[in-house]
């Protein structure tokens, strides 16, 4: 991580106290002075401000059950941030593995660890997100059947060039059904159900990866260590 960066997360200094601390030659790494806020850095250097050693505090991991009408973003928006819920410190340093829409409700992911939220969101990784999904239609057994291989098959959204990756449908109910896609492009869902000329009432996440939504809406909590690492099966 950058050196401004790592000074951030070692101390209470924000960016432009750390950079300044930097240019003033405060700043040492392995020995070295470095004047330079944008050298990488890592765990396993001696980073020294001031003479004492600095330590990166821990990264963190939540999990939020979003309720309707709140925003994935750090600020509020047209409806309230769903950072609000979170009674953390430093509650700015944190961001979203995988965004939802307003009216959107169910599991999100949250981090201060880019690299852990870059893994789950990269489509490449092939991580899975698991959507129960209201439709304003009703599916017949055969249309069911017929979306469903469609589905699988990859289908084109309109301003897309790629077919989306192969996704899974499971018929709940004639107008509920449950998706599990491994991508996360811009309103996936409701323009997947679009493209066959559905439209989605409703919209709540599940599950990501193998981390299932297991607390009430507005109430957050840490995820455990093992669910912290089951994102790296996830391989570049
Ligand atoms: N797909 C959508 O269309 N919306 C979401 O919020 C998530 C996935």
């Amino acid at each position: 991580m950058r050196l401004d960066k790592f000074i951030c997360k070692s101390t209470e200094l924000c960016k432009d106290a750390a950079t300044q601390c930097i240019h003033a030659g405060k700043v040492s790494v392995n020995g070295e002075v470095v004047t330079n806020e944008s050298v990488q850095v890592h765990e396993n250097n001696t980073v020294l401000l001031n003479g004492d050693r600095l330590k990166a505090r821990d990264f963190r991991y939540l999990l939020l059950h979003k309720p309707i009408n709140t925003v994935c973003s750090n600020i509020d928006e047209a409806y309230p941030s769903l950072f609000n819920y979170l009674q953390v410190e430093r509650v700015s340093e944190l961001h979203i593995a995988g965004r939802l829409d307003a009216d959107t409700t169910g599991l999100v992911l949250i981090t201060d660890d880019g690299r852990w939220s870059f893994d789950i969101t990269r489509p490449c990784n092939g991580c899975r997100k698991v959507y129960r999904v209201g439709l304003s239609k009703a599916l017949s057994h055969e249309q069911a059947e017929a979306v469903a291989e469609r589905f699988l098959e990859g289908i084109k959204l309109q301003g897309e060039t790629q077919l989306t990756l192969p996704a899974m449908l499971e018929v709940i109910a004639p107008n509920e059904v449950r998706l599990t896609i491994t991508e996360g492009k811009f309103h996936q869902v409701k323009r997947m159900f679009a493209a066959v000329q559905n439209r989605v009432a409703w919209l709540h996440r599940e599950q990501i990866g193998d981390v299932c939504l297991d607390v009430e809406s507005e109430q957050w909590r840490y995820l455990t260590q093992k669910e912290v690492a089951s994102f790296h099966k996830y391989p570049n």
